[in-house]
């Protein structure tokens, strides 16, 4: 066991974590930041995103809109006080990444171009082809790197908070190179390890997002907030869930159903007309749209492959110019992972979990009720996005509420004194059970795969883009036995060098903890809202429901569940509306 100490200790090297730590850097030059990620920051999720950023830039924009069309799109779910700094402070942000290096695409006048996208009225996204995530992580990147007080751990994976007399004290870590075991205390902890798409079988998340900062949060005493919130994109590549952007859409794209008939226009997707606007419908809320993919599959209106059910994306019309130029990225994954060229063929197309809306719960310096520990980016639930995020409001999500939680930290680091020894038993423990529970064990009986496979299709069967609470119910029941039987898993590899069943074994447990928290979040929110639709309960009540649910874990690891009202500062709940 290796003890090493810090002041603020960041876990994620993404879009959030790499923001967060430029912000502490500057905002208290003397501390000692470390930033822990389980692998290295250019491969974190935030470089697989494509279509954009939003902020306002065009002078037929405002705020004021920007914060209208989120908190619409959240079906009144967000709290407002985010939205207004969200808002507030998303242009800031965006020019400061150009500053930092980020190539923005341009106009031909040399402006910064934006694109439209889906449930917003007016074009605020910015982006970089569509190759958005990649260039932003990579000047954050290459900016942390200017910061001598940030302290990198690469290919580090946590496995468990330190938590002593009601304050976050560090971390125990696995180095993955050597299979060392670490103690890394801080002052103050921030997570930033992104979502948990994987706890689903077919997702856009790539292998690493698992959720880890949710559960070591759970576990450590701090509530998950709007868990049953869980986006689905409309257009995912039907083997591989890879995610064809929305940007496809804006630039022209039409979904089209079985009989080359653009079908949205037969669904309410929120528009004031009493049919969806042709020009606009594909770019209706992410949400409604998938369910009228649904829609289409119960009328028989979806063609079947060998990965089920799916709907065309045809941008052929969009010319092979604009496509070169605009959507390059969309081109080279369908030619590699679908084998077709959308410059002459019709993209095969279904919904597919993209993105968690709830997370760690957090106020808007992104501290959350566990001194000492702050979060931000999708790990977190501020809540900017409510019952649906608009697409684009994440990328600048990491910028503006990394930097702020950042500041917040640092702040509380440099007000607090050193970090004593009290935390030596639980290091102990926590290696013990890594040691001998896990890696030591030879009566293990279930293998990863069986429960991770049995977890996945069990949570797309009942939480699915469509819901009822006897499944739930069922669902959360079955949740609770896996996470009995895992543990007892049976590992083969005793290998200490980047022991990947071993990761993956504890990977497994923190999706078991949130699925679980999912299922029972959904099962007790009797209403439908945004991306949460219960066939049992089809409408949204705000009597009872204008409110977040916060999960709170017990001692003997069941789930306690309240609600805390959500706050409106001007708009009071209306009806979803959105086109141009
Ligand atoms: O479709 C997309 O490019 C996704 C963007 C987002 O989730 O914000």
């Amino acid at each position: 066991m290796a003890e090493h100490s810090c002041d603020l200790l960041i876990v994620g090297g993404g879009g959030a974590g790499l923001r967060a730590s430029i912000a502490a850097a500057e905002a208290r030059p003397g501390l000692n930041i470390a930033v822990v990620s389980k692998v290295y920051p250019m491969r974190s999720h935030t470089v697989a995103a494509e279509g954009g950023a939003a902020a306002v830039i065009k002078p037929d924009d405002s705020a004021e809109a920007h914060a209208y069309d989120t908190v619409s799109g959240g079906d009144w779910l967000s709290d407002q006080d985010a939205v207004e700094a969200f808002v507030e402070e998303a242009p800031r942000e965006m020019v400061q990444l150009e500053h930092w290096g980020c190539p923005w695409s341009r106009e031909p006048t040399g402006r910064v171009a934006v694109r439209p996208f889906g449930g917003m009225k007016v074009q605020r996204t910015w982006f970089a082809a569509d190759k958005t995530g990649f260039h932003m992580l990579h000047a954050l990147f290459q900016t942390s790197l200017k910061y001598k007080a940030v302290k990198r751990f690469d290919e580090w994976f946590v496995t468990k908070l330190l938590v002593d007399n009601g304050r976050c004290l560090g971390v125990v870590a696995i180095e993955l190179a050597t299979g060392q075991i670490h103690s890394i205390t801080a002052k103050a902890v921030m997570l930033c390890t992104g979502g948990c798409g994987k706890i689903f079988p077919f997702t856009t998340n790539a292998n690493i997002k698992n959720g880890d900062g949710m559960a070591l949060a759970y576990r450590a005493g701090a509530p998950l907030k709007d868990m049953e919130f869980v986006q689905y994109h409309p257009t995912g590549l039907p083997a591989t869930g890879i995610l064809i952007t929305e940007a496809a859409r804006s630039e022209g794209g039409w979904l089209v159903n079985k009989d080359g008939y653009r079908y949205l226009q037969d669904y309410d997707l929120g528009t004031p007309e009493p049919k969806p606007v042709l020009r606009s419908m594909e770019l209706g809320p992410r949400d409604r749209l998938s369910q009228a993919f649904i829609g289409e599959q119960e009328k028989g209106h979806t063609l079947e492959g060998p990965y089920g059910h799916y709907v065309n994306l045809d941008i052929r019309q969009v010319g092979e110019k604009v496509i070169d130029k605009r959507l390059p990225f969309v081109r080279e994954l369908c030619l590699k992972y679908a084998n077709l060229d959308p410059v002459k063929e019709m993209i095969p197309v279904r919904p597919v979990v993209h993105y968690m809306m709830g997370g760690v719960h957090t106020d808007i310096n992104g501290a959350t009720p566990l001194a000492g520990l702050y979060a931000a980016g999708e790990v977190a639930c501020v809540s900017l996005n409510g019952a649906n995020r608009l697409g684009s409001n994440s990328l600048t999500e990491c910028l503006v509420f990394g930097a702020r939680a950042g500041r917040a930290a640092a702040e509380f680091a440099s007000q607090s004194g050193s970090v004593g020894a009290s935390v030596g038993a639980q290091v102990r423990d926590e290696e013990r059970r890594l040691q001998e529970d896990l890696l030591g064990a030879t009566d293990g009986t279930d293998r990863i795969a069986t429960l991770r496979d049995e977890m996945q299709t069990t949570m797309e069967e009942s939480a699915g883009i469509y819901r009822v609470g006897v499944t739930l119910d069922s669902a959360a029941e079955t949740m609770c036995h896996l996470r009995q039987r895992a543990r007892r898993l049976k590992l083969d590899d005793r290998s200490q060098t980047f022991n990947t069943e071993l990761v993956s074994a504890l990977e497994l447990g923190y999706m078991l903890d949130l699925a679980e928290v999912i299922l029972r979040s959904a099962a007790q929110r009797t209403e439908s809202r945004g991306a949460h639709q219960r066939t049992d309960y089809p409408d949204r009540d705000d009597e009872r429901f204008l409110a977040h649910s916060l999960v709170h874990r017990r001692a003997d690891g069941s789930a306690r569940i309240e609600y805390l009202p959500v706050t409106i500062t001007k708009w009071p709940p209306g009806d979803r509306v959105y086109g141009r």
